[in-house]
């Protein structure tokens, strides 16, 4: 996809997304929404879903579509991890060359993965999107990726995703 047919893709993705999570104040609802659509939506996602914080440096599967995932994922480990532990988006055109990289899907090859918050700063779950063909994803899904998660932000406010 071009890249202004692709920010026009993500608009219209960011749109059905708020509308879904309008009102929403419980986090897995929202999750689960959000996954759903993205999943549906986006050409070549094999897994989409989140992990949520459950404690200082600890991820764990939250809401998702596709193959089983990894239930628990460190703070060191993975692509999930060093986004998580860094607050900073990730995209990753072949997975193999990432340190660290744990193989869920041993049919994975490329993945982004955007930090959620609270919309305070504190980190709440991460959203990850992984591929089976590689460099599937660039900046332009990070950019898009990055305003639907901030749609989550305010559900998180009202509770703890646990
Ligand atoms: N690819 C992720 C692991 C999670 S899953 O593949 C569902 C990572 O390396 O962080």
């Amino acid at each position: 996809m071009e890249g202004s047919a692709k920010q026009i893709w993500y608009e219209e993705m960011h749109r059905a997304v708020a509308e879904l999570l309008s009102g929403l104040t419980d986090p897995i609802a929202a999750m689960a929404s959000c996954a759903a659509v993205l999943h549906e939506r986006i050409p070549n996602a094999s897994w989409t879903g989140f992990y949520r914080v459950v404690e200082p440096g600890l991820l764990r599967v939250g809401p998702y579509q596709g193959p089983v995932g990894c239930l628990e994922i460190p703070f060191e480990s993975g692509v999930c991890g060093a986004a998580a532990r860094s607050g900073r988006s990730l995209v990753v055109d072949d997975v193999h060359a990432f340190p660290g990289h744990i193989a869920c899907d041993p049919r994975a090859r490329s993945e982004v993965v955007v930090p959620v918050t609270d919309g305070k700063g504190s980190l709440r779950a991460v959203l990850d999107i992984d591929s089976h063909l590689p460099a599937a994803f660039d900046e332009a899904d990070r950019l898009g990726l990055e305003r639907i998660a901030e749609l989550l932000s305010p559900c998180f406010k009202a509770a703890r995703a646990r």
